[in-house]
């Protein structure tokens, strides 16, 4: 790395920056959500959550985006990515700690096609609660 990294609330400062956060977002995350539904939820925690990015220089090179809603008594953690080339220096440690509130439980919804994040969650101190079933209105 040359340049410092710099840790942003996004939510705070910038909303006009979105289509950066959901562009860096998409890239990692499009095998299991759609552009549209994704940037949808950016949006909705630009609002009403919370928005972090971590910037080398004015390249953002991770993003977390998380919010409280209805029907989960934790912080929810919507989206995170870091760039391939800036994995395993602690950004993404970084970003989930700067994401939660202070002082407040958070949870997250992994996506079992995905299972090494599940150890990354674990190896950050998530522990498995719930398992989700999810029924597709084409399928029988
Ligand atoms: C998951 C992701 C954000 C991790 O980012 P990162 O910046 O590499 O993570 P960090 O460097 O902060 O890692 C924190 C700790 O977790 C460990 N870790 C990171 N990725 C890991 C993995 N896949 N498996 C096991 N441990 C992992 C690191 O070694 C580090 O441990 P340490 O503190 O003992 O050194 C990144 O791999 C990513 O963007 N993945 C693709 C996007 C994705 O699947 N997002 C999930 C949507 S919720």
């Amino acid at each position: 790395m040359t340049e410092e990294l710099v840790y942003v609330d996004a939510h705070e400062t910038e909303p006009e920056k979105m289509d950066e956060y959901v562009k860096l977002l998409y890239s990692y995350l499009h095998h299991y959500i759609s552009e549209e539904e994704l940037r949808g939820d950016v949006k909705y925690c630009f609002e009403k959550g919370r928005v972090v990015g971590a910037y080398e220089g004015k390249r953002l090179v991770g993003a977390v985006a998380g919010a409280y809603t209805p029907f989960f008594e934790d912080f929810h953690i919507a989206h995170l990515a870091v760039e391939t080339s800036h994995r395993k220096m602690g950004i993404g440690l970084e970003l989930m700690e700067r994401v939660v509130p202070e002082g407040k439980s958070a949870s997250v919804h992994l996506n079992v096609e995905n299972p090494s994040i599940q150890r990354f969650y674990e190896h950050i101190g998530y522990r498995p609660t719930h398992i989700r079933f999810r029924k597709d209105p084409t399928r029988s």
